[in-house]
């Protein structure tokens, strides 16, 4: 896929397995990995800007959400480097984030945002379809959630205010790919359409 370097975390059998990947514009470090993280430094050659890119993996299982949310409180900490969190979290933050299914109760945990206030992440929303994952209720019916997500903190956005996150069309896959652009200016314009009313 053009990228130079590359880490894998191995499956479990058939399932789990995450896979980083990145080109010589980057110099990356491992500092950890499991079944649910891999936690980089990555620095930027051109630039020498250094940044914290933590990926992550969510635990599905609600008998082990309880378990894993604790672990990533205990792991992780704060920090004033610029750090950019994401991936699919398996959780969303608000009810009107699914469609479909049973209705999400009022009394659940609060797992991504007790993280995301430990960590002074915020969410950096995104570009086009609210929903990056669908699937089927037991009955049947089309439940769609918005499970995927970047979180940054503070020291990010000062350094690279523009960020946008884009939900791309979801292809052989029950989620949709989500695009982090920092500098978005010239993908906008590329982008940019009129429409003429005599193509009608
Ligand atoms: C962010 O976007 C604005 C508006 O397009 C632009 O003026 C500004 O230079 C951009 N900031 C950075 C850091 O790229």
């Amino acid at each position: 896929m053009g990228y130079h370097m590359g880490f894998d975390v191995a499956l479990v059998g058939i399932a789990g397995g995450l896979s980083l990947c990145w080109d010589t514009s980057i110099s990356a470090e491992i500092q950890f990995s499991s079944t649910y993280v891999i936690c980089s430094m990555m620095k930027s050659i051109n630039t020498g800007r250094e940044f914290r890119a933590y990926w992550i993996y969510g635990t599905p299982y609600r008998e082990a959400k309880n378990e894993f949310w604790y672990w990533m409180e205990q792991s992780f900490a704060p920090t004033n480097h610029a750090w950019f969190c994401g991936g699919d979290f398996n959780e969303f933050l608000w009810g009107h984030e699914k469609s479909g299914g049973s209705e999400p109760s009022h009394s659940r945990p609060k797992f991504l945002h007790n993280f995301m206030s430990k960590m002074a992440l915020m969410d950096m929303g995104y570009v086009g379809p609210c929903f990056t994952w669908r699937g089927r209720a037991h009955n049947g019916d089309l439940v769609q959630e918005w499970l995927d997500r970047g979180l940054v903190n503070y020291e990010w956005q000062t350094a690279w205010p523009n960020t946008t996150i884009y939900h791309e069309t979801i292809v052989g896959s029950d989620h949709c790919p989500l695009i982090v652009n920092c500098e978005p200016r010239s993908r906008r314009s590329k982008r940019f359409l009129k429409f003429e009313a005599n193509w009608a």
